[in-house]
């Protein structure tokens, strides 16, 4: 198996019934690995993901009583990607997650790290590498190791704002990137696969039937040059999130 021939280990899966419990199976997962962090470290580091996905999770985070002890004030938030729009567009990926949860929550505005959007395009990226190097105090050449990075992919397998072919994809020296991609087609930034591959804890979160043809692909065929295949934490740990639809190919294909 391909898998094996490159030492590619095999993934940690959940499939849950449909996107509402993905997105309560993601929140918990959050929860408990916040609390086992802070019972050693003083803070937790997480890196949001853009899009859609992620929405539900943040809906609950900030109503269900079930998250209501999770103490923000020690959680330190940063983004994998952000579109370079204004944060009250729609398109906004911390705009999304300040009007679903950050101003539903009490959370220390010094623990948000939003991408500096208003900055021309490669200076954002550097500023936010600067803000990474300098909240991780980490010398040159070391990478920031996020306690948990969440992820969406594309239907076209692009994870954060790295998309396929891209060459911000061979980026071994920086951890951030200004891009220009997606849909909406529009100027990004990105963290590196450096950064994502050095994350502790990483969850790669697809729903619905338009992910069921790259999930599957991704799953069977770990070698290809998809960047969601890329993500391969050092020593981290990878648990993919999703729903039956998502997993629909997947489940049905010959094993
Ligand atoms: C972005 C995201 C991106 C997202 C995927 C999935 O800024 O576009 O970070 O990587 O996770 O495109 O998006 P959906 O959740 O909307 O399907």
């Amino acid at each position: 198996m391909e898998r094996q021939a490159r030492n590619i280990p095999e993934p940690d899966i959940a499939v849950l019934r449909d996107g509402e419990r993905a997105a309560w199976f993601t929140a918990c997962l959050l929860q408990r690995a916040a609390s086992e962090a802070l019972s050693q470290a003083p803070v937790f580091t997480i890196a949001l993901s853009g899009g859609s996905t992620p929405m539900k999770m943040f809906d609950l985070l900030s109503t269900a009583p079930q998250f209501s002890n999770i103490p923000w004030d020690r959680i330190h938030i940063f983004w994998t990607d952000e579109r370079c729009v204004p944060t009250h567009k729609q398109e906004s990926n911390y705009g999304n997650a300040k009007r679903h949860l950050l101003d539903k929550i009490s959370v220390p505005l010094e623990n948000i790290h939003p991408w500096p959007v208003s900055l021309p395009h490669t200076e954002g990226a550097e500023a936010y590498e600067n803000e990474l190097r300098t909240f991780f105090r980490l010398s040159k050449g070391l990478f920031p190791a996020f306690d948990l990075m969440l992820l969406g992919a594309g239907t076209d397998g692009h994870i954060a704002s790295l998309f396929p072919q891209d060459p911000a994809l061979e980026i071994q020296d920086k951890m951030a990137a200004a891009v220009e991609g997606g849909t909406p087609f529009l100027k990004r930034l990105t963290l590196t696969l450096p950064v994502i591959n050095n994350s502790k804890r990483l969850l790669l979160v697809l729903t619905g039937m338009s992910k069921a043809k790259i999930f599957a692909k991704i799953i069977s065929d770990p070698a290809c040059d998809l960047p969601a295949a890329m993500v391969r934490p050092l020593n981290g740990k990878i648990i993919w999130v999703v729903d039956r639809k998502a997993a629909s190919i997947f489940l049905h294909a010959d094993c």
